[in-house]
C-alpha cells in the first residue's frame, strides 16, 4: 500500500477533532522562541501547527495524507488561526516544501513504509534559516494502539543525528529528542 493511502485510511478511521495540544517536547522547545516562520513535517491533524499559529508563528504544515491535511485545516479554522497556517501535501520521500524557516519541526515523523527518512531530515536541516532551529522528536516506544508492527523499534535521538550526517557548517541549531514512551497498557495522550 502506498504511503498516502496508508495514512489516509488511518485518519479516516480516527476522530476528526484534535486535542489542540502539541507534543510536550514541541511546546517546551518552541515556547520560549520568538514566533517567526515555522515548518511542520508530518503535521497530522494539526495539533502542533495550530498551537504554533496560536503562539503567533506563520506556519507551513506538510503531510502526505490529504485526509489529515483537510482535518488539520478544519482544526485551524475552528481555532481561528486559518490565516496563519498554510497546508501543503508532500510525500517527503519525493518532494519537499520550498523556502527556509526559522523553526522546522519533525515530530513523530514515522511511517511503516520503507522510505528515505534520513534524506527528508537532511532536507529539513537545509530548510532552516540561518540562526534558526530544527527539532526532531522520535517515539520512545510503540503505543499499544499503534499502526506500527509490534516489533517496531524507533531510532534513538543519537541514531537520528548520526543518520543525518549534518555538516559542521550548518548555521542552525539541531535538537533531537525521544519521548519517554508509553508505559505498557497505557491509553490516552502520549507522555512527553
Ligand atoms: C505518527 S504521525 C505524527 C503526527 C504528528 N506530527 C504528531 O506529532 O502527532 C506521522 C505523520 O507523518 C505523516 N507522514 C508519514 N510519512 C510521510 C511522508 N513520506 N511524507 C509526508 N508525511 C508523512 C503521516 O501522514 C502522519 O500524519
Amino acid at each position: 500500500m502506498n504511503t498516502e493511502t496508508f495514512w489516509n485510511d488511518i485518519y479516516r478511521q480516527g476522530s476528526p477533532t484534535t486535542s489542540g495540544r502539541p507534543g510536550l517536547i514541541v511546546a517546551q522547545f518552541a515556547g520560549p522562541l520568538a514566533s517567526r516562520t515555522a515548518l511542520e513535517l508530518g503535521c497530522g491533524k494539526g495539533d502542533g501547527a495550530v498551537w504554533l499559529a496560536r503562539q503567533g508563528w506563520a506556519v507551513t504544515a506538510v503531510d502526505v495524507s490529504t485526509v489529515a491535511l483537510s482535518l488539520a485545516a478544519g482544526n485551524a479554522e475552528a481555532a481561528g488561526v486559518a490565516e496563519r497556517v498554510r497546508f501543503e501535501a508532500h510525500d517527503l520521500a519525493t518532494s519537499f516544501p520550498a523556502g527556509t524557516f526559522d523553526l522546522v519541526v519533525a515530530s513523530f515523523l514515522h511511517s511503516p513504509q520503507d522510505w528515505p527518512r534520513a534524506e527528508a531530515l537532511i532536507r529539513a536541516a537545509g530548510a532552516v534559516a540561518r540562526g534558526g532551529h530544527l527539532l526532531v522528536v522520535e517515539h520512545g516506544s510503540r503505543a499499544p494502539w499503534s499502526w506500527s508492527a509490534e516489533d517496531t523499534r524507533f531510532p534513538t535521538a543519537e541514531e537520528t543525528v548520526e543518520a543525518m550526517r549534518l555538516p559542521l557548517t550548518l548555521g542552525a541549531s539541531v535538537a533531537c529528542a525521544r519521548s519517554r514512551g508509553w508505559p505498557r497498557g497505557r491509553m490516552g495522550n502520549p507522555p512527553p
